[in-house]
């Protein structure tokens, strides 16, 4: 257990901008910092740090909390694991109380396993630099590959012994059962004998992006054939090959530096690299990268570089997965080796400026390069030019970014030596059947390639309190706002450029009028419009009393309407006592921003509905429409009405989590 004033000082010392920056690339904005939320998938930033209150807080899946949750959250801890993590960041000590072997016992399967491959990791890389058999044969080994002690140590690359059982014995020595064992995939069990796994094999641990170890593949020594040059560790409950990249933890500061990521095939790729002083790397082991490895880069940037040796066949093989990085939005530029070198031979025989040279120098965009190598075999012949022609137009359409897709048409038209129009004919009839079937399935989970249906708009705006979306109550709140505060005024509070606080006064119903008139808002609710004109015209004809004007209004139904919104002040402002835990929000206090809120908060809600309406026009008739090209047109609308939603949400989320 950790002693209560640790807890204290640790959570006093960390810094949560410091904290999240590990692990996520944070851009300041104003008081605040914001990156793209590690917890969801999404292109534009909604994950906001707030340096001065010590939290996060992301606006499209809503988590948020201090530093100890984030680190919880982020890296599937415990709360003593975060605060562990944390004071280590922070080098405070902490008194570790040695666990007996009860309390190893009753820790939970995955804590174990972590433990387990901690634990071995420690193990092999003892093994390495310190037994005979390690230095005689595995220090060899990697001093003819010329790799050095400091990569190895970084890497924490070691060696398990050749017997049969030397782990297991140093194991269950240290208070693991062999069922633990077995679990965590070190171990292997066959007809109740127990055998190490790794066993003759040099050891490069796989961690996690915060560098703990989830398992290991191991390399034979010899070159002989009959067994498989590599094993690793097999699936389990911390393991998950899919999920992770081979070098991510030591790469991730690089990545976001040089706003790129090199991907190479192997662990031998990236050690090598490293070696030479490019780290911003990371190796898929040599299998195609799925999406939670592509959104794992993409916490860092979204350039990636594929470093592919100069195999053609391997090349063309490995060419079909990129769609998964082109619908990620990722920009893909390829790097072909000279034949035979891989990453690691090539590092090895030319110097490091070199090598940084030969990438900027060969550097292919990834759709240039693939039409020239397919176009190369075409040999005019014409259909499997058209093939080809298909080919490319797929994957341009798999990028959600309208202006990226635009370009590529441009190039590839010169390249294709055919007219622009007709490449764009073929896109649209793509983007339509994929839109088309997006709108069918709607409701359902449609998150994936296709942006010309906003997705991340939509999650974001599910969190919103679905009750204030109609837009009557809208109108209905706005002019009750009027109403009760129409003259008196407010202030607005912000942040200049410099992150000087500055204030500025506004009349209320100034501020409202012009905004709605600005943004031509018109009320839909025929009663609300008539007050909203009517309060309009008796304000600038400046009169001094148009409460009274509307509370004895000819029309039975205005004056009934403003008597009620006039007896009950307080009416609409619930929302804000719930969420402010104010009992009764004094309206003229200084010191708060309640007035300020309510305005900004029911004009922005009344925007966002109507801008949903004439999403939802747009949407039905786009159900009806038959010319592809007008339902483009359509898309085209639809889309830059999403991004004024979203851009409108954002600043709702704001204000009302304030
Ligand atoms: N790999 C594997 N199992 C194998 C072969 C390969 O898991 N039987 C994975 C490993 O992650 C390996 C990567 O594929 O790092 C690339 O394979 P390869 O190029 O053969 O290995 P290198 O890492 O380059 O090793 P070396 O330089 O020693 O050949
Ligand atoms: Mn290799």
């Amino acid at each position: 257990m950790i002693k209560p004033e640790t807890v204290q000082r640790i959570i006093d010392t960390s810094q949560i901008v410091e904290v999240v920056s590990d692990f996520v690339s944070l851009k300041k904005r104003g008081a605040n910092f914001i990156g793209l939320c590690p917890f969801h998938n999404e292109k534009t930033p909604s994950f906001h740090v707030s340096a001065s209150k010590g939290i996060f807080k992301c606006f499209g899946c809503g988590k948020g909390g201090n530093s100890v949750s984030f680190v919880m959250e982020h890296e599937h801890y415990s709360y003593v694991e975060a605060l562990k993590y944390l004071a280590n960041k922070y080098s405070i000590e902490v008194e570790e109380v040695e666990m007996s072997d009860e309390m190893k016992a009753e820790l939970s399967e995955r804590e174990t396993n972590f433990a387990i491959n901690q634990f071995a990791q420690k193990f092999f890389t003892k093994t390495l630099f310190e037994s005979d058999e390690g230095k005689q044969i595995a220090l060899t080994y990697f001093k003819e590959r010329e790799f050095s002690i400091d990569t190895l140590k970084k890497f924490q690359v070691g060696f398990s012994p050749s017997s049969w059982d030397a782990f297991i014995l140093e194991a269950t020595k240290n208070g693991y059962t062999k069922e633990q064992l077995v679990k965590s995939g070190l171990v292997i069990e066959k007809e109740g004998r127990y055998y190490d796994r790794f066993r003759e094999r040099v050891i490069f641990p796989i961690h996690n992006i915060s560098g703990r170890v989830l398992g290991f593949g191991g390399r034979i020594l010899s070159s002989e054939k009959s067994q498989a040059k590599y094993i690793n560790s097999p699936e389990s409950d911390i393991y998950n090959k899919s999920k992770i990249l081979y070098g991510i933890n030591f790469a991730k500061n690089q990545i976001v530096k040089e706003d790129n990521c090199l991907l190479v095939e192997g662990y031998t790729d990236v050690l090598s690299m490293n070696q030479a002083g490019i780290e911003n790397v990371v190796a898929s082991s040599g299998t195609s990268l799925t999406t939670e490895q592509i959104r794992l880069i993409k916490k860092f940037t979204s350039n990636i570089t594929i470093i592919y040796d100069g195999d053609p066949a391997g090349i063309k093989a490995s060419l079909r997965g990129i769609g998964l990085i082109l619908s990620e939005d990722m920009n893909v530029k390829v790097v072909l080796l000279p034949e035979p070198e891989d990453p690691d031979s090539f590092v090895k025989k030319n110097r490091s400026s070199e090598v940084q040279k030969y990438f900027e120098e060969n550097a292919q965009n990834f759709i240039l390069f693939k039409t020239k190598l397919l176009l190369s075999e075409t040999e005019n012949d014409p259909i499997r030019k058209s093939q080809v022609i298909s080919e490319i137009i797929d994957d341009i359409a798999l990028i959600p970014n309208q202006i990226t897709r635009a370009v590529y048409v441009k190039e590839c038209s010169a390249l294709f030596e055919i007219s622009e129009n007709s490449l764009i004919g073929q896109l649209n009839k793509i983007l339509t059947k994929k839109f088309r079937s997006r709108v069918k399935k709607q409701g359902q989970d449609t998150s994936g390639i296709d942006e010309l249906m906003p997705i991340k708009e939509e999650e974001q705006q599910s969190r919103l309190e679905v009750d204030y979306y109609n837009p009557q109550y809208q109108e209905g709140a706005i002019i009750h706002i009027l109403l009760n505060y129409g003259t008196k005024n407010f202030k607005i509070k912000d942040l200049d450029e410099n992150n000087n606080k500055q204030e500025e006064t506004y009349q209320v119903a100034t501020y409202i009028i012009s905004d709605l008139t600005n943004d031509e808002i018109d009320f839909t609710n025929a009663l609300y419009a008539e007050m909203f004109l009517e309060y309009k015209n008796r304000f600038f004809e400046n009169d001094s009393n148009i409460e009274r004007f509307f509370t004895s209004h000819e029309n039975e139904e205005i004056r009934n309407k403003a008597i009620d919104f006039l007896s009950f002040p307080y009416d609409i402002s619930d929302e804000w006592k719930n969420k402010h835990n104010i009992e009764t929000p004094d309206i003229n206090d200084e010191s708060t921003n309640i007035l300020q809120e309510m305005i900004f908060s029911s004009l922005l809600k009344l925007k966002l509905r109507r801008i949903e309406m004439l999403m939802k026009d747009i949407e039905n008739s786009m159900k009806e429409e038959t010319d592809y090209e007008e339902i483009v047109l359509m898309m085209q609308k639809h889309k830059s009405l999403g991004d004024i939603r979203l851009e409108l949400t954002k600043h709702l989320n704001i204000i009302v989590t304030h």
